[in-house]
């Protein structure tokens, strides 16, 4: 059985054991959890040399998963492409010096990674230092995180993923909301949500129009630490559009478009279970990310999400939410790598 299987069964014995238990989580994990190398099937996955792995706890703000929202259309959708093919869209080399510069108001309780330390900064370092260690043997820049359901982690673990990145050495990274129906990662960061992708696939702007970067304070600093090389671009208006635009080919042209001037492009995308935007905007990616909630996500569900994408490369599955470390309890079996234990047993670095 493949790790992803491995990890996917292990969301769906959390789910299975929280319904025995009341809901109480004071502390959740992001676990980084599994790993294979871009193969051409999710299904098949073939591992690569482990990097590091650390075990910390991201605090949480929001604990409690309440049911998946309704999406506009709750069966998978095929694309149609005609209405946006007709569009004209602006040809222009990206000029970066164009990109506005706005107020962000970031919530900081959504936004660990944000923290100086702590064990959320831990948690998205380890996951980023794993997916150093891919590209290290892959080519790999543009990632879109991606899960069944709604609510399940993937705008989290994006908008965060984004923030460990830029915090890594300046690296320049290009966070892109790709849930056009239900943006959500403007509000996160406290920015616009508009002109964004949408905008963009409609032929509407150009890329340097849709993109924002976080204003810095007076004496020029970041207003937090990696906002700095952090460019974003919103959901935009009109998400019922989602699967025209989606569809449309151009949001392959936009991540050609971007490639150059980043070092890493984060993709944050609606559940692929219930719409098929997802899908259509990780055919232009590198690889995707899988989002698998601990105690919520069903394996059917996860299973199914890993059949939708399997034309995409699959990195792994980060485990979202759960209340226990795998190198504390042993379950993952990465022998060999023994951190100190806290007198409450949790491992700490
Ligand atoms: N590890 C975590 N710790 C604390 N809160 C979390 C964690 N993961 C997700 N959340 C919270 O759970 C809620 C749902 O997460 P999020 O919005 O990222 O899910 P989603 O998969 O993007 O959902 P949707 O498909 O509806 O956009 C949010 O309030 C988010 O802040
Ligand atoms: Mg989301």
């Amino acid at each position: 059985m493949s790790k992803i299987y491995e990890a996917l069964l292990r969301a769906e014995q959390e789910r299975a054991a929280s319904t025995n238990q009341p809901q109480q989580a004071p502390e959740q994990t992001t676990h980084v959890i599994e790993r294979a190398a871009a193969a051409a099937s999710a299904l098949a996955v073939e591992e690569l040399p482990a990097t590091t792995e650390t075990s910390t706890h991201v605090p949480v703000a929001d604990p409690v998963y309440t049911e998946p929202r309704s999406y506009d259309e709750p069966t998978y959708v095929e694309p149609a492409y005609s209405s946006v093919a007709a569009v004209t869209h602006p040809t222009a080399p990206l000029d970066i010096k164009a990109v506005r510069s706005t107020v962000w108001k970031p919530m900081l309780d959504k936004l660990p990674a944000l923290e100086e330390r702590g064990n959320a900064v831990e948690q998205f370092r380890s996951l980023r230092t794993r997916l150093f260690g891919f590209r290290d043997l892959n080519k790999l820049k543009s990632i879109l995180i991606s899960s069944a359901l709604p609510r399940e982690g993937k705008s989290f673990i994006a908008a965060n993923l984004a923030i460990s990145f830029a915090r890594h050495k300046a690296s320049r990274v290009l966070l892109i909301d790709g849930d056009m129906r239900r943006s959500s990662l403007h509000a996160l960061f406290g920015c616009e949500q508009t002109p964004g992708l949408t905008t963009y696939l409609a032929g509407q702007a150009s890329l340097a129009q849709i993109m924002q970067t976080a204003a810095v304070n007076d004496d020029g600093s970041p207003l937090f630490a990696g906002l700095g090389s952090l460019t974003f671009i919103g959901g935009g208006e009109e998400g019922d559009k989602a699967a025209d635009l989606s569809g449309s080919g151009r949001f392959k042209k936009l991540i050609e478009e971007a490639s150059p001037y980043f070092d890493w492009i984060i993709v944050d995308s609606s559940p692929v279970n219930l719409v098929t935007d997802g899908v259509n905007l990780a055919s232009a990616c590198d690889a995707v990310l899988m989002v698998a909630r601990g105690g919520v996500t069903k394996f059917e569900a996860a299973q199914r999400a890993l059949g939708e994408l399997k034309s995409s490369k699959i990195l792994g599955v980060v485990l979202n939410a759960v209340d226990r470390s795998p190198q504390s309890d042993g379950y993952y079996g990465y022998d060999g790598y023994d951190l100190p234990k806290t007198p409450t047993g949790q491992a700490t670095q």
